[in-house]
């Protein structure tokens, strides 16, 4: 029978169900000392039981350093919060889905941190616009200490730690969290990275910690563990910035990433196919599908326009997350022809909190 996108694949090393996959999405829903527990659980467990082959779980923090930027944000940096995770793995495995642990460095987007750490920035500044409320209540950004040598390698040990819990726990792989402006995608950014040393300049240059990631991670974990990172060029506070140096900057990044080792490239954009570079008429992910790097396509995909999407990038997952938030049961009532339920907002106030969620669906019902 002709492949749709509700049939099995096999992506980046992964058997999956069908191409649809949970978009990472951060729930401050921990406990305060950063451990998963059961709401987290039922949580992740209903999107596997809805259908997504593939969960990729809300940035997690890997160290006990400056990674956390949330309060309640779940880490992976001690082996209590290591534990914690296996009944989530346990529960997504068991409704036959996957599941991706995705690793985030907070950097200068921090708004809360118990281990009581100013922001560490690539440079000294502060994202644009103010802090979202959706997270937690600060007012303001803090003012980040400017990453000296010792931070660099700190970071990158901060990451290794957290892949080694990631395993340890049982996780099918990785993701680098390279997009939205935390700290990874502010080193990739010109407008937080203006260094004059040798982790600044052009793309190649800036993109040289990631790519050290990449490697050091690669030669750590085992070849079927997945290792994959998403990347963008807006920020959860701009949605305008773009690299300077367009498509042809963008594709070096892609390719350099896949010599280092990188399993599959996680676009994330507001709307995934609009051009999205400065020069040039692709978008984001139509440069790493036409570089034949294993793609997660996300961005504004929903009921209306999954077949389009699946059929434009062929082999690619498809990731959501506002359609997802929406209708947990999206994939397989559109796979039975059911609209899934729309999104309403009501249900992340007053904070993006899973008990939230479940207060809002519970008045729903009376
Ligand atoms: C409540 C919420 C939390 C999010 N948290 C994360 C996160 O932890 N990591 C991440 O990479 N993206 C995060 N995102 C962005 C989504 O993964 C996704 O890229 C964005 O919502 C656009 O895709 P969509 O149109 O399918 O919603 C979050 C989005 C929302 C709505």
């Amino acid at each position: 029978m002709f492949d749709s996108e509700f049939s099995s694949i096999e992506f980046a090393g992964m058997k999956l169900a069908n191409r649809f996959a949970l978009a990472p999405m951060t729930r401050v829903s921990a406990q305060a000392n950063g451990r998963a527990n059961e709401l987290m659980v039922d949580h992740y467990k209903r999107y596997a039981e809805g259908g997504f082959s593939l969960i990729i779980t809300e940035g997690i923090y890997p160290d006990q350093d400056a990674s956390q930027g949330y309060e309640n944000q779940p880490g992976l940096a001690d082996a209590l919060q290591v534990e914690s995770w296996v009944p989530v793995i346990k529960a997504v495995h068991g409704a036959g889905a996957k599941i991706i642990a995705q690793l985030m460095h907070a950097g200068a987007q921090m708004q809360y941190n118990r281990f009581d750490k100013q922001p560490l920035g690539v440079t000294a500044q502060k994202p644009v616009g103010k802090p979202l409320g959706l997270y937690g209540d600060q007012e303001a950004w803090l003012e980040p200490k400017v990453m000296d040598e010792s931070d660099f390698e700190r970071v990158l040990n901060g990451f290794l730690h957290g892949i080694r819990g990631a395993v340890e726990a049982g996780f099918d792989g990785v993701e680098l969290h390279g997009a939205n402006g935390y700290l990874l995608n502010e080193i990739l950014s010109t407008h937080f990275n203006t260094r004059d040393d040798k982790w600044g300049g052009e793309m190649q240059r800036r993109a040289q910690f990631v790519i050290d990631v990449v490697k050091a991670a690669r030669e750590m974990v085992a070849d079927d563990f997945v290792l994959g990172i998403r990347l963008s060029q807006i920020t959860i506070t701009d949605p305008d910035y773009q690299w300077p140096e367009g498509e042809e900057g963008f594709n070096w990044l892609v390719q350099a990433l896949a010599e280092a080792g990188i399993d599959y490239i996680h676009t994330t954009d507001n709307d995934a196919n609009r051009p999205a570079l400065k020069d040039g008429a692709r978008s984001l992910a139509e440069v790493v599908r036409d570089a034949g790097i294993p793609l997660i396509v996300n961005g504004g995909i929903d009921g209306t326009n999954y077949a389009k999407m699946a059929a434009h990038y062929p082999g690619a997952l498809l990731a959501l997350g506002k359609a997802a938030l929406a209708d947990p049961q999206f994939v397989k009532k559109v796979e039975d022809g059911d609209k899934p339920d729309a999104l309403d907002f009501a249900m992340l106030q007053p904070i993006a909190n899973v008990e939230n969620e479940m207060r809002w669906r519970a008045e729903q019902e009376d």
